[in-house]
């Protein structure tokens, strides 16, 4: 029976040698390897926090780690709302921990009144 690994000197798809990169997250540097995303480089820095919720300012990390969740949102090169997980980190990518606050009482309150005006019809 022939067995199913190659050799590793002959498998055609080895990679070629790990390139290493350096990202700057909230002005501390951590270092990964090209291919890894954003959240990869991230944690392996240690921080596991990448934003605080809106609401209790409560930090938000890598929760589903395939783009649903949008937990790990933050600020890349000055664009906001980038999913840390589905973006690959690139040598010199500043990167910045998001926090929106959520929307002031008095805000809220305008808002809610808009809702409670009659409609014609
Ligand atoms: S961890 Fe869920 S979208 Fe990135």
């Amino acid at each position: 029976m022939a067995s199913r690994l190659l050799p590793f000197g002959d498998d055609p798809i080895r990679p070629s040698a790990p390139v290493s990169l350096t990202i700057t997250v909230d002005g501390v540097s951590a270092n990964g390897i090209a291919g890894q995303s954003l959240a990869g480089v991230i944690l392996a820095g240690g921080s596991l926090g990448f934003r605080r919720s809106s609401v209790e300012g409560k930090p938000r990390g890598v929760f589903c780690g395939i783009g649903v969740c949008f937990d790990c949102l933050v600020e890349v090169n000055g664009q906001r709302d980038v999913r840390a997980c589905q973006r690959r980190a690139v040598d010199g990518d500043v990167v910045t921990s998001q926090h929106d606050p959520f929307p002031s009482a008095a805000g809220r309150a305008r808002f809610d009144q808009a809702d409670e005006e009659p409609r014609d019809g």
